[in-house]
């Protein structure tokens, strides 16, 4: 099929013997949403990730120009191509991890809910696809809104009797991303040496950034608490606003997805002390699911760290965060119970 772009194939010389069929150490990955905003820079980021050695390309539009696109870099990953619905359950078995960034993006006055009712259905069909062809496989899910997203997917998985808690991973990255970079500009540091856990979920007032947790230890006015807090959970609509009707976050996404993702394969890999902050399910709090720090290996999440001391601030942000997350978990529940 000329959409199934695989370098074997579209190498009429080729000698065959070579690492091109997908033998190379490495880990196998598909991107759902590939020719999307996220999806392309996404694509060519994972292209150049050496843990990579199969990269499958799915969408429903555009996934072969993409593919041939990105098939042409010379690093070692083997790219291919699955475009429409026919050709979701060949781009997904023998995956080890998945990476979901299909769906709509928001426009200016829009919520992340406001996304609730194109995205649940196309993130119910791919799971089910996921649940049939590679259950065991780690889910990064980006899809908005996360906060319900999330909760479909373990749904559907249920259903099916393949649900793995430790592998339905909600992609909540760039808000850490986020919080770095504006906590660095707060300090005047580089981005790079500072950490800031973000706990609850990822929409408005559930994204709730640990600034009381900050590594290297610091301390901040309530002024400066009350900016940060604000433009950590606000980052988002920043970009809307600005890219003005022509979609959201695309770049910084996708950096934050291969940050994860890279994450999830080292833990994969087997090696120890990865943590980062995402959307699980959870005991952390009295909700069922729930982001925090979750230390990633060779089977998903292994373990989920508690969310620490944390401040008055935080505390009553942390009561705002488990309202909202509380109806929009239920929200995803009941899209697949109604
Ligand atoms: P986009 O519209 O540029 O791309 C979405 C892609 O999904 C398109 O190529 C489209 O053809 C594809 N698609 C639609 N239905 C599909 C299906 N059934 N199967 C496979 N692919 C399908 O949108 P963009 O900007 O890439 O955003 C994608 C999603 O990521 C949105 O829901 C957005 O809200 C979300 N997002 C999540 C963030 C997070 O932090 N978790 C941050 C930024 C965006």
């Amino acid at each position: 099929h000329p959409s199934n772009l695989q370098r074997e194939e579209s190498c009429v010389l080729g000698r065959g013997n070579c690492r091109a069929k997908g033998g190379a150490p490495g880990f196998k990955v598909a991107i759902l949403g590939a020719a999307g905003g996220i999806g392309q820079p996404l694509a060519m980021l994972m292209k150049i990730n050496p843990l990579v050695s199969v990269l499958h390309l799915y969408d429903v539009v555009n996934s072969p120009g993409v593919t041939a696109d990105v098939s042409h870099m010379d690093t070692g990953a083997v790219v291919r191509g699955f475009l429409g619905q026919p050709q979701l359950e060949s781009a997904l078995i023998g995956m080890d991890l998945v990476i979901i960034p299909a769906g709509v993006p928001r426009k200016p006055g829009m919520t992340r809910d406001d996304l609730f009712n194109i995205n649940a259905g196309i993130v119910k069909t791919l799971c089910e696809g996921i649940a049939k062809c590679c259950p065991k496989a780690i889910v990064n899910l980006i899809s908005n809104p996360v906060n319900s997203t999330v909760p479909i997917a373990a749904e559907v998985s249920k259903k099916a009797g393949t649900f793995d808690p430790k592998r339905l991973l909600g992609v909540t990255m760039l808000d850490v991303v986020r919080a770095n970079t504006f906590v660095a500009e707060v300090l005047g540091v580089d981005p790079r040496e500072v950490d800031v856990p973000v706990v609850g979920g990822h929409a408005g007032v559930t994204i709730l950034p640990l600034l009381s947790q900050v590594k290297p230890p610091c301390s901040f006015t309530l002024e400066e608490t009350t900016y940060l807090t604000n433009r950590i959970q606000n980052g988002g609509t920043e970009v809307v606003e600005a890219k003005a009707g022509a979609g959201s976050a695309t770049l910084s996404m996708a950096y934050a997805a291969v940050k994860f993702a890279d994450a999830c394969l080292r833990g994969l890999r087997g090696d120890s002390g990865i943590v980062e902050c995402t959307f699980v399910a959870s005991q952390v709090t009295e909700l069922p699911f729930f982001a925090s720090k979750v230390q990633l290996g060779r089977t998903g999440a292994e373990e989920i760290f508690p969310l620490g001391p944390l401040n008055e601030y935080e505390r009553s942000g942390l009561e705002k965060a488990k309202k909202e997350l509380a109806a929009s978990i239920e929200k995803g529940i009941s899209f697949i119970h109604k």
